[in-house]
């Protein structure tokens, strides 16, 4: 079985699709993170987020992996634990352009359709619905307002020792959501099929419960 989980920055989705992904014992796929690993290795090696041939090229040269652990999974760079490094707001605050070159894109879309090909996977992303896993059993896009996002972002910062402002915090979402869906190669958009959830006034027990519920109604 293939549950798809896109939406906008900071809606939730890895916060949902984890646990989802927990309570059916399906394994978990955050393609953020992929794409965050990619732009970490161009930072790594000083190359500008926009040189599409070297950063390809560095694509070849390194490895990529992910462990699936029992809450969540680890990204590996050249066997690198780089989970914590991929969060920086330097990664965050560029990981838009990198994602926009359609050769990286291509690169990562294969990886992620050959780890959903043999098993039942709860998949988290901007192009999951639309594009990775376009015939996905389930499809949801989970939304929320800006406020309620940059809410939840300034919250995760503190209990990581960063003091950023709302007001930055907001702006910095409203841009990268306009990146998203404004790029030219599968932007971040509602499949057609796609079962919308507005978590803006939600607990997560509550975003987890009715999401399951859409997992059943559709086995
Ligand atoms: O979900 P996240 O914030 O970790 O994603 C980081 C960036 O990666 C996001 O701004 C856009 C890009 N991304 C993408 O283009 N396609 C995906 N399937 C997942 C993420």
């Amino acid at each position: 079985m293939q549950i798809a989980i896109d939406g906008p920055a900071s809606a939730g989705k890895s916060t949902i699709a984890k646990l989802i992904a927990k309570r059916l014992n399906f394994v978990y796929c955050d393609t953020g993170a992929m794409y965050r690993t990619v732009t970490l290795l161009a930072k790594d090696n000083q190359i500008d987020y926009g040189d599409m041939s070297s950063i390809v090229q560095l694509m070849d040269e390194h490895s990529i992996k992910f462990i699936n652990k029992d809450e969540g999974q680890d990204v590996l760079l050249d066997d690198q634990n780089v989970s914590d490094e991929i969060r920086s707001e330097e990664i965050t605050n560029n990981v838009s352009q990198v994602s926009a070159i359609k050769e990286v894109r291509e690169k990562l879309v294969d990886m992620q359709r050959q780890l959903a090909s043999d098993t039942d996977i709860v998949m988290d992303g901007r192009d999951i619905g639309t594009t990775v896993l376009p015939n996905a059993d389930v499809k949801i896009f989970l939304i929320a307002s800006v406020e309620v996002r940059a809410q939840r972002r300034y919250k995760e910062n503190i209990e990581r020792g960063i003091n950023t402002s709302l007001k930055t915090l907001e702006d910095e979402i409203a841009a990268r959501d306009y990146k998203d869906s404004h790029r030219e190669i599968s932007p971040l958009r509602k499949a057609d099929d796609a079962i919308e959830v507005d978590t803006s006034n939600m607990t997560i027990e509550e975003v987890v419960a009715k999401v399951l519920e859409i997992v059943q109604a559709n086995k």
